[in-house]
């Protein structure tokens, strides 16, 4: 399966994407990685790959709809079964939502904390457990409904860089997994969530 990853940093949820499609058995592989902005540790790390790149940043259109617009054309041009957001800081609307399925990885158990301080905000609200969500994303902020999570401890002393630290380990292992048995087994959507091949769960 062809994955097109949208990222907006460090892009380590990418790079375990890349990884795992090294082996051909994984079943998908990344054709091309977009950004919302240059310069990032993310879009480096595609090139090294030498797997094409694209950025579309919101500030170079007149509209958020012209930009929604534009990203959807970026995407659609390499064809893709799948599009997973990886830490991609930016809410993307119908143009692409229509057209593909668009994962979108988490660092909180959502329906908590969802936005962009998922573990801040999960630290400040004093929980013991937080985890990793992977969502098939629709126009909300991390409202779509849910394919798959993990619990993942919160520790005294625990600050957000450590506990997201900490997180984003299992979250690689996670989205890698999932996005493999989706692509592999295929999906269906079942009001809140999403059934992997003959998933149970
Ligand atoms: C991930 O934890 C993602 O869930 C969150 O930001 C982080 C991105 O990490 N939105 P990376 O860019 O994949 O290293």
């Amino acid at each position: 399966g062809r994955l097109v990853v949208l990222v907006s940093g460090s892009g380590t949820n990418l790079q375990a994407l890349l990884d795992a499609s090294a082996d051909p058995s994984y079943g998908a592989r990344v054709v091309a990685v977009g950004a919302d902005r240059a310069g990032i540790e993310g879009l480096s790390r595609a090139t090294r790959a030498d797997i094409p790149t694209f950025v579309e940043k919101l500030g170079d259109y007149a509209t958020r709809a012209d930009w929604d617009t534009a990203i959807a054309a970026r995407i659609a041009a390499y064809e893709p079964d799948l599009v997973v957001s990886a830490g991609f800081m930016k809410i993307l609307g119908t143009p692409t939502l229509d057209a593909f399925p668009l994962l979108n990885t988490h660092p909180a158990l959502l329906p908590s904390f969802p936005g962009a301080h998922g573990v801040r905000d999960a630290l400040a609200h004093g929980v013991k457990v937080t985890g990793c969500t992977v969502i098939l994303a629709d126009q909300g902020v991390d409202s779509g409904p849910i394919v798959a999570q993990q619990a993942v401890p919160v520790l005294a002393g625990d600050d957000e860089k450590v506990l997201h630290e900490r997180i984003k380990t299992v979250e690689r292992r996670l989205l890698v997994e999932t996005v493999g048995r989706m692509v592999r087994e295929g999906w269906t959507v079942s009001g809140r969530s999403v059934r992997i091949g003959n998933d149970t769960r």
